[in-house]
């Protein structure tokens, strides 16, 4: 079995996209082991519950520091043998202690078409106004790999959607997650666990 551990801050839906992948077959063989937020007020853990995951609130607050923070998330993620870490809208930035833990064994899911709209500061909603503001015609969403620069790991997929001339971030935001985020999510999840890719200098290849 496939154990995935996710990390979530908010509603979920990708968290959601996962589960119902899971149930329906799309992903064979592999079961959410463990659902982690920082927030105890985050959707995504009455969606976990729902299907009898396990989950855990840990809040940053209530530790001296990140790096004992991000100890008691590697030793619950290592106690749960996970084969896979989604950050699934999880709104900590890890730092080297956490990534070189886990190599090549985390994705994020960014609701941008990578190098655009991403880094520092552009999270939520705030990167589909830049979009409408930029008057970029085209958006998408990217699932990369996670190192510690923000945002900078390989690229594992990414799709691309049409801005339409009366959308606001909000539809825009709508429409990335429902047409794309939630599509190329469990498609690289299944791409990682059939062993279909390797990196080769930074860049994903498929094998
Ligand atoms: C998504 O847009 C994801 O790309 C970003 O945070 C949002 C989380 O949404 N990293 P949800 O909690 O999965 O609904």
């Amino acid at each position: 079995m496939f154990k995935i551990g996710v990390l979530v801050s908010g509603s979920g839906t990708n968290l959601q996209a996962i589960i119902d992948a899971i149930n329906n077959k799309y992903i064979k063989n592999s079961v959410v082991s463990i659902v982690i937020s920082n927030k105890e007020e985050a959707f995504a853990l009455e969606r976990a519950k729902k299907y009898g995951i396990d989950t855990k609130v840990l809040k940053l607050s209530n530790f001296k520091n990140k790096v004992e923070y991000e100890n008691e998330l590697i030793n619950i993620l290592k106690e749960k043998d996970v084969d896979l870490i989604v950050l699934a809208g999880f709104m900590v930035i890890l730092t080297n202690n956490f990534v070189n833990m886990f190599e090549n064994k985390i994705i994020n899911i960014h609701p941008s078409l990578i190098p655009s709209f991403c880094g520092e500061g552009y999270y939520g909603i705030k990167i589909h106004e830049e979009a409408l503001k930029r008057g970029v015609k085209i958006v998408g969403a990217t699932v990369h790999f996670v190192i510690e620069e923000a945002d900078a790991g390989p690229i594992i997929l990414q799709k691309a959607i049409y801005v339409d001339d009366d959308d606001t971030p909000e539809s825009l935001q709508k429409k990335v997650l429902k047409n794309a985020e939630w599509k190329i999510l469990p498609e690289a999840i299944n791409l990682i666990k059939d062993k279909k890719i390797k990196i080769v200098e930074n860049v994903v290849r498929r094998i």
